[in-house]
């Protein structure tokens, strides 16, 4: 009989490519998904350390999981990723219950982990590695809509920006190899896939070595784009430091590589990102987006910003709001600072804005970036798009809803026979967050 697995994932796009990654290797082990934790005979919980209220969410779940150890006290309680790394041990002594750590580089062991914990004990590895890519291991697809698929191209950063624990819990900087994400790319667009987002933590420093020749983040982009001209391809995330002309060329003129970039500034004033040890100034920043707009006048441009980092000015955070202005962003992730122990910024600044106002100045740069999204959709009116039909819409069953190449959610009226086909949409209404539209006679 095989056994049961349930895992719930937190944090970024790279985590959830991770649990698909531990769905296969205990899918090697005989364990199949479900969908309640009741009946499971493990519970993973998948977790983000990058903000305190992150940590918190989670431990809030473990306690839900103790309630259901305490029905059924087989289950195997497992907390894995980047909390786990960062706490390591130290989880076991708060929650007894917790019978397994696992950080980002161990998820190979969780079979010999798990039976270790069979006979009695409590297991944890949170080794990190300078080689594991999980190159040869196929990821199992947990989103059950079979149009968009996340590859991961490398694991770790190498960047230590003052204030992210990133470094920390997840490693030094490896790139894997092209011709496994080749492959695996190859695979996914013959299960139907029709769209690809290439993961890394800053996917811009990607390298790989052959005998011939070194392979770059753009010529990897142009070689998985070959897989075929219906696949599209975005990815994520870019660091401004590393964006190159030759990056944005090739955006510009590869049509199956979706016109967007999620390009984090993080602040707009050079002083701010200078103790965040980001490596480009303001001035820098903005000679990125005037290229990008240079070559790809419809890119959609995207951004997280943090709100009151150490020593912040007034005049600094009017500088963001400035930036956010002049760089007319289409969406922002917007965060207040969140001091992570063991970071650069947390040793040497103190965590000094106070918590009133790092909420003004956040909500500030969210009523601002509120504007600039409803604008950016109003002037989207009228405008023709080709739209990856995702599936039905959540709201209205007898409307479909995609995404345009800027990465914005367009619905419209429609059958479930377009999934997964591409059609051309005009936009006739908007909502804040979302394009209504209507299907054009391709
Ligand atoms: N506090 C607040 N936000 C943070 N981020 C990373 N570290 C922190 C922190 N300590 C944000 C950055 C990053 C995004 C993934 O999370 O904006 O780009
Ligand atoms: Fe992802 Fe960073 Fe959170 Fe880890 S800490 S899950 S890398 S966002």
């Amino acid at each position: 009989m095989s056994k049961k697995l349930y895992i719930e994932t937190y944090g970024c796009q790279m985590n959830f490519s991770d649990s698909e990654i531990i769905a296969s290797v205990m899918s090697g082990d005989e364990y199949e998904l479900t969908e309640s934790m009741e009946d499971a005979h493990v519970i993973l919980v998948n977790t983000c350390a990058i903000r305190e209220n992150a940590e918190r969410r989670v431990f809030g779940r473990i306690q839900e999981f103790r309630r259901v150890k305490r029905k059924n006290p087989d289950t195997v309680i497992g907390v894995v990723g980047c909390m786990a790394e960062r706490l390591k041990e130290d989880i076991f002594r708060e929650y007894q219950e917790v019978d397994l750590i696992a950080g980002p580089d161990s998820y190979r062991h969780l079979p010999e982990m798990l039976d270790g914990i069979r006979e009695g004990q409590q297991m944890a590895n949170v080794i990190l590695s300078r080689e594991e890519t999980y190159d040869n291991i196929e990821p199992v697809r947990l989103d059950s809509k079979g149009i968009s698929a996340f590859i991961s191209i490398m694991r770790g950063c190498d960047n230590y920006c003052s204030y992210c624990v990133v470094p920390y819990t997840r490693g030094r900087e490896r790139s894997r190899n092209p011709e496994t994400i080749k492959e695996e790319a190859h695979r996914l667009f013959e299960q139907g896939y029709r769209e690809i987002t290439l993961l890394g933590q800053n996917v811009n420093s990607y390298k790989w070595q052959t005998n011939s020749e070194l392979i770059d983040f753009p010529d990897l982009l142009k070689q998985i784009s070959a897989v075929n001209p219906k696949l599209r391809l975005r990815f994520a995330t870019s660091n401004p430091k590393d964006l190159s002309d030759k990056l944005i060329q090739t955006i510009a003129y590869t049509p199956n590589i979706a016109n967007a970039i999620h390009l984090p500034v993080q602040s707009g004033s050079t002083e701010v990102l200078n103790r965040m040890n980001r490596k480009y100034t303001r001035a820098w920043y903005l000679n990125r987006i005037e290229s990008i707009k240079k070559h790809i006048p419809d890119a959609g441009i995207t951004t997280d910003i943090i709100a009151g980092f150490c020593r912040e000015t007034e005049e600094d955070h009017k500088q963001t709001l400035s930036l956010m202005r002049t760089v007319d962003y289409d969406f922002a992730f917007m965060f207040k600072y969140s001091e992570r122990p063991g970071t650069i910024a947390a040793k040497r600044f103190k965590d000094d804005i106070p918590d009133d106002v790092k909420s003004r100045r956040l909500q500030e740069i969210i009523s601002l970036q509120q504007r600039l999204s409803e604008q950016s959709n109003k002037r989207d009116l009228n405008k023709t798009f080709t739209i990856l039909v995702e599936g039905p819409s959540k709201k209205d069953i007898k409307k479909m809803r995609g995404r345009n190449e800027q990465n914005k959610v367009v619905v419209f009226p429609g059958t479930k026979d377009l999934k997964g086909q591409y059609v051309k949409v005009k936009v006739t209404d908007y909502t804040s967050a979302t394009l209504l539209g209507v299907k054009q006679d391709s």
